[in-house]
């Protein structure tokens, strides 16, 4: 089975060929994306319209690059992400994908962004079932319980922001840019992350959940209180606490989940996932304390938003027969997991 995975959700535009071999792995024929990261770097942050103006302008010559045939021979179905995410960027995307669905006969998938992440280290790995995920990116943070392929139970999820939005914020704090995950990671590995004894939110709650804006407010706190020299001098050890706090916070919850459900494998996924301390600390304690249970996280190019792991996902879909008529799909900004 062929599928063409289409990503608009946010500021890549993305499209892939991916193909399911007869021995069940997945061959990635091509994949391409464009990143809007520049453009919206001038306004701190992703501008909805302005990410469909750059979507629109892309996709073309993108899908064209694909040289699929113009009747779509070779292709089986078509998997979109239809939310969520920004609607003006979604609907280019699922647009798309009606369109190519209906002009060439071929069924389309709606594939949710986030178990597009989920499925991401399916590109390299097969994890058994069943699976704990810690899902990081801009605008989630969520425990996943995966039962089996499409059956997910939400155990936990953040009140406030998103692990990677914190990154984000702070990073503007500290005039470092957007985005800024990547930025502060490099930041922190010239740091002491014990300088600052940043709060660790939530981390002994009897649940499940996590909250990031207070740690955010914390750095915000303690940057207000440096003069302008100290800062300078001072960003390095601001950059490796903080993310030191972000990462024992996510690495004790999921741990805490692991005892609970005892899941077969552990699944890091997410733009955050890219994160080298998050990465190998949760593989190590997880290693350390349960040898049996298998850890994956996708390649560092597959933890940004991408059209591999929406047509893997779209093909789980595929063979389930779960389909959806072109002409009733409309992007969902607030799609839901279950
Ligand atoms: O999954 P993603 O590409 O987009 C969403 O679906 O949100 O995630 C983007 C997020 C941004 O907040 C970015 O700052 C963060 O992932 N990120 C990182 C790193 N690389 C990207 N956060 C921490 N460390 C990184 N190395
Ligand atoms: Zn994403």
């Amino acid at each position: 089975m062929r599928v063409l995975g289409i990503e608009t959700s946010c500021d890549e535009t993305a499209l892939a060929i991916v193909k399911k071999n007869d021995n069940g792995e997945f061959e990635v024929e091509k994949h391409l994306l464009a990143s809007q990261v520049l453009v919206h770097s001038k306004f701190g942050g992703v501008v909805p319209e302005v990410a469909a103006r750059e979507h629109i302008a892309s996709i073309f010559p993108m899908l064209d690059e694909l040289g699929i045939e113009k009747d779509g021979q070779g292709i089986d179905a078509i998997a979109v992400t239809a939310g969520p995410g920004l609607v003006p960027a979604l609907r280019i995307g699922v647009e798309l994908g009606k369109v190519l669905a209906w002009v060439w006969k071929k069924p389309l998938i709606a594939v949710n962004h986030l178990e597009g992440h989920i499925y991401s280290v399916w590109a390299h790995s097969t994890p058994i079932f069943p699976a704990l995920c810690l899902l990081v990116s801009g605008g989630h943070t969520e425990l996943i319980l995966m039962k089996d392929h499409g059956d997910y139970e939400i155990i936990g999820m953040t009140r406030d922001d998103a692990a990677g939005e914190a990154f984000d914020k702070v990073a503007k704090l500290l005039d470092l840019g957007y985005p800024g995950g990547p930025a502060i990671a490099k930041l922190a590995e010239q740091g002491n992350p014990r300088e600052i004894d940043f709060p660790r939110p939530m981390i002994d709650t009897d649940d499940y959940d996590f909250s990031f804006s207070g740690l955010k407010t914390a750095v915000k706190r303690e940057v207000a209180e440096m003069s302008q020299k100290a800062q300078m001098a001072e960003r390095e050890n601001i950059a490796a606490s903080f993310q030191a706090a972000v990462v024992e916070t996510l690495v004790t919850k999921t741990m805490r989940a692991v005892e609970k459900y005892q899941p077969k494998s552990v699944i890091l996924s997410g733009g955050v996932s890219a994160n080298q301390s998050l990465r190998s600390s949760l593989k190590e304690i997880l290693n350390k304390q349960c040898p049996e249970i298998s850890f994956h996280a996708p390649e560092l190019f597959l933890t940004g938003d991408n059209a591999i792991m929406i047509a893997i996902a779209g093909i789980y879909h595929a063979m389930k027969n779960e389909f959806i008529d072109p002409l009733t799909l409309v992007a969902d900004p607030n799609m839901r997991l279950v």
